[in-house]
């Protein structure tokens, strides 16, 4: 059958990787992109000639049109710190705000589909994390404009499903990375990298032993279209996707300062309430997902990175993104 979907978030970095997956459909004959560019850029899918495709600039939360759409995934926030602690209320519409409105388009059946985060379980007490911990949030702290919002943007879906049998796919994303994140966008290996690529000196905050599961892009988004329209899995979520490989932020740095010659590492105070540890329990996935798996290492996906960031650096943060 054929499916019109809405995407919010679509010119962001995961965003944009999905709406390439989504135009790899046969069953879709319409892709509405709403996003109001806050951190995400037309550049993100400027290299898409599909006349399926459309782009409403717009925030999520009063986007509003005539029709109704089979599928929406919601994916409008920002996801680094950098700026969603600069505007809290604006982060909070986004996830919520927009979670509201958007769910006013889905047509009666229709499936929606979050970006949560790992987020939700704050500086967690347990390692690795299972979908099931409840998690350690500061609901008075620095981070708590994103936290809150992604955990009540969770609660209104799954009180929407009880409630009135909303078809609801909720995913809680861990660190993940890789091309078209954007030079100014505050993430430990974006910042690493563009840092490497321009000034020299990376900035590490802390002693950098906080540890982090560095999942590339592409392994995400293979589990993200697995979970979203592909395997016709039943289960609502929560779902978490990341790589549990764990390693501290001060290993990635030096793997970055390796790939350039004369660049070293500053250490900065601690950001506060900085998880000191974050690792996905893969145990529901590998059974939702069988053969998912996030396979590229940090290695190999930090020289795509570089290798993307380089060019962009290189072509005045304009060229195309065809990665
Ligand atoms: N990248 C990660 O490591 C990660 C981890 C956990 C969760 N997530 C979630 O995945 C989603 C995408 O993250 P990302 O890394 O691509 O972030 P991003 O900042 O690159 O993309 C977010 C996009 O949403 C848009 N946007 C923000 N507020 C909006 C609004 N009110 N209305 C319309 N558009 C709006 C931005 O312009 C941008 O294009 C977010 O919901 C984020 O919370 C990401």
């Amino acid at each position: 059958m054929p499916r019109n979907v809405l995407i919010s978030g679509g010119c962001g970095f995961v965003g944009s990787h999905l709406v390439d997956r989504l135009l790899r459909r046969d069953d879709l004959q319409k892709l509405v992109v709403v996003d109001n560019l806050w951190t995400g850029s037309r550049d993100n899918i400027a290299h898409v000639a599909d006349p399926r495709l459309s782009l409403r600039i717009a925030d999520a939360e009063s986007f509003a049109a005539d029709e109704r759409f089979d599928e929406i995934l919601h994916l409008a926030s920002p996801a680094s710190p950098v700026w969603y602690m600069r505007e809290p209320a604006r982060t909070i519409r986004a996830n919520i705000g927009g979670a509201l409105n958007l769910l006013s388009l889905l047509r009666p059946g229709g499936r929606f589909c979050f970006a949560s985060t790992s987020e939700v379980y704050g500086d967690p007490m347990v390692s690795p994390q299972p979908e099931s911990y409840r998690g350690a949030v500061d609901c008075t702290g620095p981070r708590s404009s994103y936290d809150e919002s992604k955990r009540c943007t969770e609660a209104l879906l799954f009180e929407e499903q009880r409630v009135s049998g909303l078809d609801v796919r909720v995913v809680r994303l861990f660190n993940t990375y890789g091309p078209r994140t954007r030079i100014d966008d505050g993430r430990a290996v974006s910042n690493f990298v563009s840092q490497a690529l321009t000034t020299g000196v990376l900035t590490v905050y802390g002693d950098g032993s906080q540890s982090r599961s560095w999942g590339y892009v592409d392994d995400i988004v293979d589990g993200l279209e697995r979970f979203f329209w592909r395997d016709g899995i039943e289960h609502k979520g929560p779902l978490n996707l990341g790589n549990n490989r764990e390693i501290s932020v001060v290993d990635i740095a030096k793997f970055v300062c390796s790939l350039v010659p004369g660049s070293r590492i500053e250490h900065y105070p601690p950001v506060p309430q900085d998880p000191t540890n974050r690792c996905p329990d893969l145990t529901l996935a590998k059974r939702l997902l069988p053969g998912w798996e996030a396979t590229t290492g940090y290695e190999e996906g930090i020289l795509r990175t570089f290798e993307w960031f380089r060019r962009q650096i290189a072509g005045g943060g304009k060229s195309a993104a065809t990665s």
